[in-house]
């Protein structure tokens, strides 16, 4: 499979996963539309595409794969509409249409992204999905990366030095928290779902996964830069204009895009034991710093 043909693969098995789940609440509430809103409204999945890869260099992908890919996308979805909200980012274009908050109103914006919240963790909770076991290590696994230990802090970092000249270790910090947490988390749990991985294997792809999970996140600024909003489908320069703490701002636009190259670098070097196995997590890497939206 090239990368065009995993990416739809992964794409069809996540969100036929989402609709399913979120269909076994039956009344069509404006909750339950923006929850869908917001899920299904054209993100680029790259973090169910990276728990599948690496669930696939172990296993055929299982239920506890999926649950996992949904319960990652469902985290990722709920922090885009609170990164959005007025109080926050106050971005008002997101995936090329209104944000949550602008479409629907601000308190079903906040409603939805808590709903989704808890949903990842209803989805991982799902009786007879795998061992309780491995069921309890996955919700604690997915728990760290999204919240205090995770992309909670990072967010707080962000939003407490709007406007404020900090080091390359707070930005480092900043970003492995709020982004490269739970790309970390989405290669560790599609490697945990399988039960099959080694304790040396899951560091290697840890170390894969923080390289890339900061890179992706260098790279979403430096296409706030370089991307017009049309491409990006948010608003371009949205970083700037909020005055925002981000890689161009403090290596300069080159520096960021030597220091993106060097971590996709060290990440593809970290899974070259997999050999040919792991060759769609080298095409992610790829996508990721090569991505212009
Ligand atoms: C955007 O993530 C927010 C960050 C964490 C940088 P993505 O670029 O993965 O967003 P979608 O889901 O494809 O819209
Ligand atoms: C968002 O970072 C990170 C999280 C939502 C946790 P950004 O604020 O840079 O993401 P975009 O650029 O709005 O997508
Ligand atoms: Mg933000
Ligand atoms: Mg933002
Ligand atoms: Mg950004």
């Amino acid at each position: 499979m090239n990368l065009d043909q995993f990416s739809q693969y992964a794409r069809l098995r996540v969100d036929s996963y989402l609709k399913q789940q979120l269909d076994t609440y039956p009344p069509a509430t404006n909750l339950q539309e923006a929850m869908a809103y917001s899920l299904f409204n054209g993100g680029k999945r790259i973090r169910p595409m990276l728990t599948y890869a690496t669930a696939a260099i172990f296993a055929e992908p299982n239920p506890l794969t999926d649950a996992c890919a949904a319960a990652i996308e469902s985290i990722h979805a709920y922090s885009l509409i609170h990164d959005d909200l007025p109080a926050m980012d106050d971005d008002d274009l997101r995936r090329g249409k209104p944000t949550s908050h602008i479409y629907f109103n601000e308190a079903t914006a906040i409603l939805a992204g808590d709903a989704l919240q808890t949903f990842a963790f209803e989805l991982l909770s799902a009786p007879s999905l795998g061992q309780a076991t491995t069921q309890l290590q996955l919700i604690r696994e997915l728990s760290l990366a999204s919240g205090r230990h995770g992309m909670i802090t990072g967010q707080m970092i962000d939003l407490s030095n709007i406007g404020q000249d900090i080091s390359i270790e707070t930005l480092e910090q900043m970003h492995k928290h709020k982004t490269g947490a739970l790309i970390c988390a989405s290669v560790r749990m599609g490697a945990l779902s399988t039960e099959l991985a080694t304790q040396e294997q899951l560091q290697s792809l840890e170390a894969y996964a923080c390289a890339i999970g900061l890179a992706f996140q260098v790279q979403d600024d430096i296409i706030d830069i370089t991307s017009d909003t049309q491409t990006l489908g948010k608003t371009q320069f949205s970083d700037e204009e909020a005055n925002k703490p981000t890689y161009p701002k403090l290596l300069g636009l080159e520096g960021a895009q030597t220091l993106a190259k060097q971590l996709h670098k060290q990440a593809i070097e970290h899974i070259s034991p997999f050999g040919e196995s792991a060759q769609p997590l080298v095409e992610l890497a790829n996508y990721i710093i090569g991505r212009n939206h």
